[in-house]
């Protein structure tokens, strides 16, 4: 496509405001690249949108090198044209900002903006995501294309919001990275005294003298200093948020108040400290992949859905991307079918997001995702792909009413905390722990899917969550345990909570130093517990407890200070001494599990925790492979029903199940194999059984 001449804008409205969170119906729609397509194909876009029920676009991502052909030289007439289209439909426009990917001309003209790998090695032009998130050349080029499109766009009507930038993740170790480092490490410590303290630079020889000492962790010959390189993830971490306030920033300076966010990516990429970026985003919105065919595949929907929640404060918030088709597995694929859209895109709404929107509206037949699916695939809109959008683009209007949010409280109510800490995820990718089988990912994840798989709601809270409001705390992972957060955990059972402690959490304190005189540091008078050795298990081991479960990863020898064994070893170096333990505290009860409990080992125990904190799953009795979830809206509340098995179901009670238009006090619902049901809920609670 030729970029054209600026045709005029439409006069500016009124601000879009909450335009990325809608409480009136559901966004329907996704990434669209118009710049790939000619006059008829960009006609022809917006004439099936319309048939699919499309009411959102997001537009720009990657646009840069067609908005900014050359530096301060703007091309803005293709997207003139392209908001003019969208809006004479009634499509709002969520308008990104193109930064993930600077054009070739900016890369050549300022290389040192290249990020550099931990080996020195630096990345060039080519793909997309090359940029130094530090160089200042990059940030001052970012605040101008941010300024440069909120000036002709920021009032737009059609405007929903702003896509600050796309999945902010590129690491970068160059002396931009370097100089960016030393300014972070200066804020946090004050003096080299103090950092070295917190470092333990004492050791091999690593005392600094003067800031100009200290690099990010590039490739060294040996293991990395730990505290050195959790402070290095901690800064880039910050680095990301401020560049994000940056662009925001100029956004506002140029008089546009729509929404703002940026799309995290999930699950996979672990370079934000999400929770800090609450006060910056006017709503929180995820990109979400699934890398896993099955049923576990369900729970990996869940668990991004309720990640996203979480970072939003229990509000709504927005699924910016999925895919059609595919299940990205690594360097296979595997095909995702329509069903499985659909039900994959109700548990995100179930979980609060206010819509489904894909990457991307029409599948590439050029360039570097040429194979990735779209919502309109290669072959065509006469296909029963394009057909399964349109009808999808139904169910979402059908289930408008469930969109509005509760006037007070959280859209999903959860009586289930999981704490879930960037912190946690990148100490335990330090080098030089004692097990390479400490993954924090992993056990917070099937920590989440044993909840899912009883029906038991849950979020996930930050350190310094307020967690007045919960039954049960489940910490799977967490490394570094400060005496503060120690301290809150402690007034949250003595209160008469239940808190469940994971292997290898609290270890060191917040600098990954060990508290000394027994394991797990600063918990051990909250667990009532001293662990005096480690036993790492090996790949192929495992000990077996008092109940006959094997369990494999990891062993500790513990003495009980206070704690009841619950369960104990039964064989190996440590035969007879505590494996589960349980410490009355207050009216609470702290337990400890020093092993890796297989998966429905982990199920059954988490199911007793719950009924013995009182905590009940959102649906009594459902039948295997059946997802229930309830969101709250303004009026009533909506039972998801999702029916990932192979059997059909009968449903009875509530008022009517909206995907159907059926009153449910005339008649019971049968949802097939791989359907779905949404109800409105009353008094008259609703069964769900297997139909025979
Ligand atoms: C996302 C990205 C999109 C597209 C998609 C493909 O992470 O934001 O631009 O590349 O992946 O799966």
């Amino acid at each position: 496509m030729t970029p054209s001449t600026p045709s005029t804008l439409s006069t500016p409205a009124t601000p879009v405001g909450s335009g990325l969170t809608p409480r009136d119906h559901f966004l329907f729609g996704g990434d669209y690249n118009p710049e790939q397509w000619d006059a008829a194909t960009r006609a022809e876009d917006v004439e099936l949108m319309l048939r699919a029920g499309v009411d959102t676009a997001t537009v720009g991502v990657f646009a840069w090198s067609w908005l900014e052909p050359a530096e301060g030289h703007y091309e803005f007439g293709w997207l003139d044209e392209v908001f003019e289209r969208l809006h004479a439909a009634g499509i709002g426009v969520v308008l990104a900002t193109p930064t993930a990917s600077p054009p070739p001309w900016f890369t050549l003209a300022h290389p040192d903006a290249l990020p550099v790998q931990p080996d020195g090695s630096r990345h060039t032009h080519g793909s997309r995501d090359t940029y130094a998130i530090s160089a200042p050349a990059y940030r001052d080029a970012c605040r101008r294309i941010a300024r440069a499109l909120a000036e002709r766009y920021g009032t737009h009507p059609a405007l929903r919001g702003w896509h600050i930038h796309n999945e902010y993740g590129s690491l970068d170790h160059s002396d931009h990275a370097a100089a960016a480092f030393r300014r972070w490490l200066k804020r946090r410590y004050g003096t080299l005294e103090e950092l070295n303290r917190c470092w333990g630079t004492a050791f091999w020889s690593q005392r600094y003298g003067d800031w100009a000492e200290i690099l990010p962790p590039r490739q060294t010959q040996y293991m990395h200093n730990p505290t050195h390189a959790l402070d290095f993830r901690r800064c880039t971490a910050d680095e990301f948020r401020d560049a994000y306030a940056e662009q925001v920033a100029e956004i506002r300076a140029a008089g546009s108040t729509a929404a703002a966010t940026t799309n995290f990516m999930l699950p996979s990429w672990n370079h934000l400290d999400h929770w800090s970026w609450r006060p910056h985003l006017d709503a929180v919105s995820i990109d979400h992949y699934l890398d896993t065919t099955g049923p576990s595949g369900e729970t990996h929907v869940a668990y991004a859905g309720d990640l996203a929640r979480s970072w939003a404060g229990g509000h709504p918030w927005l699924l910016m991307e999925q895919g059609t088709t595919q299940i990205a597995l690594g360097d296979r694929h595997a095909h995702k079918a329509p069903d499985r859209v659909l039900r994959n895109t109700l548990s995100y709404l179930a979980r609060g997001s206010q819509g489904a929107l894909f990457f991307q509206w029409r599948a590439s037949a050029a360039g570097s995702e040429t194979w990735h699916g779209g919502m309109v695939p290669h072959t065509g809109p006469d296909t029963a792909r394009f057909e399964s959008v349109v009808e999808l683009g139904a169910t979402l209007r059908r289930l408008a009413e469930a969109a509005e949010p509760p006037t007070e409280g959280p859209v999903v109510d959860a009586d289930v905390a999981i704490l879930w800490e960037a912190d946690g995820w990148w100490a335990l990718e330090n080098d030089g722990l004692p097990s390479d089988r400490l993954g924090f990912p992993e056990a917070v994840r099937r920590t989440h899917a044993a909840l899912w798989r009883s029906g038991i709601p849950a979020d996930f809270v930050p350190a310094d969550a307020d967690l007045s409001g919960y039954r049960v705390l489940l910490v799977p992972s967490m490394m570094p345990v400060s005496a503060e957060l120690a301290e809150r955990w402690q007034q949250f059972t003595a209160a008469g909570g239940t808190v469940v402690i994971g292997y290898f959490t609290g270890m060191t304190d917040e600098r990954l130093h060990v508290v000394r005189g027994g394991y797990p540091g600063a918990l051990r008078d909250l667990l009532g517990i001293r662990t005096t050795e480690l036993h790492p298990l090996a790949t192929g081991e495992h000990v077996r407890l008092s109940d006959g479960t094997p369990t494999t990863h990891w062993s500790e020898h513990i003495e009980l200070r206070g704690a009841e064994a619950e369960l104990s070893y039964a064989d190996g170096p440590l035969d007879g001494l505590p494996a589960v333990t349980r410490h009355p505290v207050g009216a609470g009860h702290a337990w400890y599990v020093s092993t890796h409990l297989p998966d429905d080992t982990l199920r059954r125990f988490l199911d007793d925790i719950c009924s013995r904190s009182g905590v009940t799953p959102t649906v009594a009795g459902l039948p295997d492979g059946v997802e229930a979830v309830r969101r709250r809206g303004r009026d009533h509340t909506y039972l998801f029903v999702l029916n990932h098995g192979t059997s059909a179901l009968h449903l009875t009670g509530g008022e009517r199940e909206l995907t159907r238009d059926t009153d449910l006090t005339a008649e019971p619902v049968r949802v097939p194999p791989r359907g779905v049901a949404v109800v409105r809920e009353n008094t008259k609670p609703v069964r769900v059984e297997t139909a025979y």
